[in-house]
């Protein structure tokens, strides 16, 4: 007999969306547009591009191990000691070096429901309990129900801020509340992928607690939505130096790429692309919220580069429907959301041509329950 552990194989696998070579493939479309994974519309930027051309001719050597350069670039532009840092293969990486280098079996973990599903898969690899704290009603973090779901036994509480799927944020005077009343031996780790395209300005500074000294505190990023890099995989971890020490213990000696040190450190000084790209989402956002309120569809008002929004009948269908028009976007059922569908801010062509999808979606629905009454 093999000694697969229970714990692992109940495992549900983590579900992507949909590449567009698939969609391509399967119904021999050639166009295709994909809003489902939070990538940037606007591609990789020029400069990561030049960077990474040069560097593809030294991919016989092995990468740096401590990513020197993009380390020393990286910590310039936080401000903090380049200790503080560690890079990963995707912020992903840092998610499961915490989950390995803090969890055991029957260890808890805390979080909320209707989150990053990747903190509850890694979790459960390692043995431990997850705990999916129900969310406000308004769909954010509660942050005072995690509080009181803190036992002895839990070792790491993972907050997405803002969050994915919903979009929406804690701010920072909950933040500092919160952090108040956390025991200092758990882990709080605050998931920042979309910080870069935040404007709520009572969004909180993680960064500054982390200058701070806050020994408990590991603020993670990634350069895989407003830098564009997210197929090179490149994120990182922001800590205290004894926190970050830690971590190191437990990568792989290589784990992030040359191609990929390269590119995020030209991304890095590509401050022109970085704003081109939170203008687009941040207007994109607006568009949305104009032209999504006339179908009679409700959706969350979003600080990410995404937006969820609540179809009133099965997502599932309606994802599957958009497929067929060679549009994809994300169905949430996973979530536990099976009347929302996530869409990824685009360009504004493929905003407009998703809008023009959902309305004729809409319309086809109406008049097809319409014709079931009359027939009735
Ligand atoms: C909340 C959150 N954290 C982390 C990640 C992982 O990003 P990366 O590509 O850096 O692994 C994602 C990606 O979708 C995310 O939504």
């Amino acid at each position: 007999m093999i000694p697969f552990k229970r714990h692992i194989q109940d495992i549900k696998p983590y579900e992507p969306g949909k590449p567009i070579k698939e969609l391509q493939r399967e119904y021999g479309m050639r166009s295709v547009i994909k809003l489902a994974s939070n990538e940037n519309p606007l591609g990789p930027s020029g400069k990561a591009i030049r960077a990474m051309r040069k560097t593809i001719r030294e991919v016989h050597l092995y990468p740096e191990g401590n990513c020197y350069y993009l380390l020393t670039r990286l910590a310039k532009e936080l401000d903090l000691d380049p200790a503080q840092i560690i890079f990963g293969n995707g912020s992903n990486e840092i998610i499961e070096l915490l989950a390995r280098g803090f969890l055991s079996e029957g260890d808890e973990v805390i979080s909320s429901e209707m989150t990053f599903l990747v903190y509850p898969i890694l979790s459960q690899v390692c043995g431990a309990k997850f705990k999916a704290v129900p969310m406000t009603r308004d769909y954010r973090y509660d942050l005072d129900g995690i509080l009181r779901a803190i036992t002895p036994k839990t070792r790491i509480i993972f907050i997405a801020n803002p969050n994915n799927p919903t979009g929406t944020y804690v701010t920072a005077r909950e933040v500092e509340d919160f952090l108040a009343k956390v025991p200092e031996n758990i882990v709080v780790c605050f998931d920042e992928a979309y910080v870069d395209f935040v404007d709520a300005e009572d969004f909180p500074k993680m960064l500054a607690y982390v200058k701070a000294g806050r020994a408990n505190v590991v603020v993670l990023r990634t350069f895989s939505k407003a830098y564009g890099l997210a197929g090179l995989r490149i994120g990182y971890g922001a800590a205290s130096k004894e926190m970050a020490a830690y971590l190191h213990k437990v990568r792989q000696p290589f784990n992030v790429n040359a191609v990929a040190q390269a590119a995020a450190a030209a991304a890095l000084d590509d401050s022109f692309f970085l704003w081109r790209t939170k203008w687009l989402v941040v207007r994109g956002r607006k568009f949305f919220y104009r032209k999504l309120k006339p179908l009679g569809l409700e959706y969350l008002p979003s600080q990410a580069n995404f937006i969820l929004v609540h179809m009133k009948t099965d997502g599932q269908e309606v994802y599957q429907e958009l497929l067929r028009q060679g549009m994809i976007v994300r169905p949430m059922s996973a979530y536990k959301l099976g009347e929302w569908i996530r869409i990824t801010i685009g360009r504004h062509s493929q905003n407009t041509e998703l809008i023009r999808l959902l309305k004729a979606y809409l319309n086809k629905n109406i008049s097809c329950k319409a014709s079931r009454v009359s027939a009735a």
